[in-house]
């Protein structure tokens, strides 16, 4: 393999070893929405945006793509982690079998907005995949689909960011902390 760009401490998830688990979360979609007609995913921006690509085209149930773009703020502190919607959906979920495809669950603050607004326009069902979840205590959000449990680190690559930085890394990396910690 290349040397790792300086600014990383060490590969946390191999890029085969994404592959391999998102061919199995499409597998057990495929299996739980083959009933349901169709699926409308919702890839949450930037972040999910490979994550999503990836994921689509392993899909062998029937589904359109969708996007959201949020801002959330102060997530470095100790915030209320308010969340505002930059960009909204381009139709009306009600009656559908909506998935919302998100890169990363840190404190849940998006991930629970979301949730809670999307599931205020009335879908059929309302699922969550995430590709990366950090170990936390609690989390007032449900993840139905979640490929790998983290520690608690900074994580770039594959769509993940440091200042726009390292998305298309194909594999998910620990940013060195003084990286992220200057100041
Ligand atoms: C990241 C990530 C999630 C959110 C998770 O997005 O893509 O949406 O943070 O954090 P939380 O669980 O603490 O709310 P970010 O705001 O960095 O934007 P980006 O995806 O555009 O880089």
């Amino acid at each position: 393999m290349n040397e790792l760009p300086p600014a990383l401490a060490r590969v946390l998830i191999p890029a085969d070893s994404i592959r391999v688990r998102i061919g199995e979360i499409a597998d057990q979609l495929a299996g739980d929405y083959v009933e349901e007609g169709g699926l409308y995913l919702i890839g949450i921006l930037k972040g999910a945006f490979i994550f999503l690509a990836d994921l689509t085209r392993k899909l062998t149930v029937p589904h359109v793509v969708d996007f959201m773009a949020l801002s959330s703020y102060g997530k470095t502190t100790t915030s209320s982690g308010a969340v505002r919607i930059m960009m909204d959906l381009r139709e009306p979920i009600e009656g559908r079998h909506v998935l919302i495809v998100e890169d990363i669950v840190d404190s849940g603050h998006t991930l629970s907005y979301l949730y809670r607004i999307l599931k205020g326009r009335k879908p059929a069902s309302l699922r969550t995949c995430v590709l990366l979840k950090k170990e936390r205590d609690s989390l007032d959000v449900p993840i139905h689909y979640l490929g790998f449990e983290i520690p608690d680190v900074w994580v770039v690559g594959y769509g993940l960011d440091f200042a726009d930085s390292f998305r298309t890394l194909p594999y998910i990396a620990e940013l060195k902390p003084e990286v992220h910690q200057q100041p």
